[in-house]
């Protein structure tokens, strides 16, 4: 029996994996599920974001359904303490090199996208960022400069073989898509990203049958917003990744909508799900969330984890529905509850 490992988190966290969960337990696989607590909601109990039995049931399971970090009122703690070191140190405990992120627009969302309809229809991309390197794992402090002025700083680095393996995961996943890799960096101005376009580069030399592009970041942003259905496998570094992906978002109706997977491998043993949107603490309790990132993070669970593709398309299907038949929650201009919004996506599943 599978064993999930469901790490609710901060914020709204709780109440979408609530009904992500219930999603899961109704399709009768014989999952099992364990639960723990991270982040600011194991700050809370046990005085640290990442308690070892929490690390201990991630590392144990054979996927790991996580909700989301982060709780203002724990941002005056030390950067090791604070929500976010948690999702980090799992990230990296794990190895977590690879994150996926979708962007798919359901037809019925047209309307709901800040973009026009016609600049979106259509849109089908995918954010494979790299998880566990660049500036978000460098060297960082603070430190007086030669002038005796405080100074932040965060090392940028990438190194040959953590390029190669993120690259490889975005070229094979255009292999089962349209073709189309671009490539994301900051090549005019970054030395960490001249060494990223050269290894790819590399790389694309076993993958003839992909259309290899290269793209700078701040074009890139424009272009997203421009015409995004140009895209089809987009694959970058950490940060530019975190950026990107939350755009992207927002082509596709809303933040609500994404889901990501966090692999270590491109077959994708024991992989970590989450939506991509935060912990939203302002409306945190109050179940306006969408629950709609987690169910479909739950798909791509059984899709990447358990190898389960039909269940995964039953789940993603009954999202489809649901939308179709105009069931929305606040962010999409609806105004469903969290768990009436569940209710009406187990309402479709077949
Ligand atoms: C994400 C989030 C995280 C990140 C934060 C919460 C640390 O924004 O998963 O995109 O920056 O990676
Ligand atoms: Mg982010």
């Amino acid at each position: 029996m599978p064993l999930i490992a469901v790490l609710p988190g901060d914020g709204i966290g709780p109440e979408v994996t609530t009904q992500a969960r219930r999603v899961l337990e109704a399709l009768d696989l014989g999952l099992t599920f364990e639960e723990a607590p991270v982040g600011g909601a194991a700050y809370m109990v046990s005085g640290r974001p990442l308690p070892e039995e929490t690390l201990a049931l991630a590392k144990r399971a054979d996927a790991v359904l996580f909700g989301a970090i982060g709780d203002p009122r724990f941002e005056g703690l030390e950067r090791r303490l604070r929500p976010e070191a948690a999702l980090l140190g799992i990230r990296r405990e794990l190895g977590l090199f690879a994150n996926i992120r979708p962007a798919t627009l359901f037809p019925a969302l047209a309307n709901a996208s800040t973009l026009k309809p016609e600049v979106v229809a259509g849109l089908d991309i995918v954010v494979v960022r790299e998880l566990t390197g660049d500036v978000y794992f460098g060297e960082k402090g603070h430190r007086q400069n030669a002038e005796g002025l405080r100074q932040g700083f965060d090392v940028m680095s990438y190194d040959e073989a953590e390029v190669e393996r993120i690259a490889i995961v975005g070229f094979e996943m255009a292999r089962r898509r349209k073709k189309k890799l671009c490539s994301v960096d900051k090549a005019n101005v970054l030395e960490t990203s001249q060494l990223w376009r050269d290894v790819v580069n590399e790389t694309s030399l076993q993958y003839p049958d992909i259309a290899l592009t290269h793209m700078y970041v701040d074009n890139a942003a424009m272009q997203l917003v421009r015409r995004p259905t140009d895209f089809d496998v987009i694959v970058t570094g950490n940060l530019f990744g975190d950026i990107l992906s939350d755009q992207a978002s927002m082509c596709a109706g809303s933040i609500g909508m994404l889901p990501s997977a966090s692999l270590r491998a491109w077959s994708g043993d024991n992989g970590m799900y989450e939506p991509i949107h935060g912990s939203a603490p302002d409306i945190a309790g109050q179940g306006k969330a969408n629950p709609c990132a987690a169910i479909l993070s739950a798909a791509m669970l059984l899709r990447h984890s358990l190898n389960d593709e039909a269940s995964a398309q039953r789940i993603e299907k009954a999202v489809s529905a649901a939308l179709d038949k105009g069931a929305r929650t606040a962010d999409l201009g609806g105004s469903l509850s969290t768990q009436a919004m569940g209710d009406a996506v187990l309402a479709e599943l077949v």
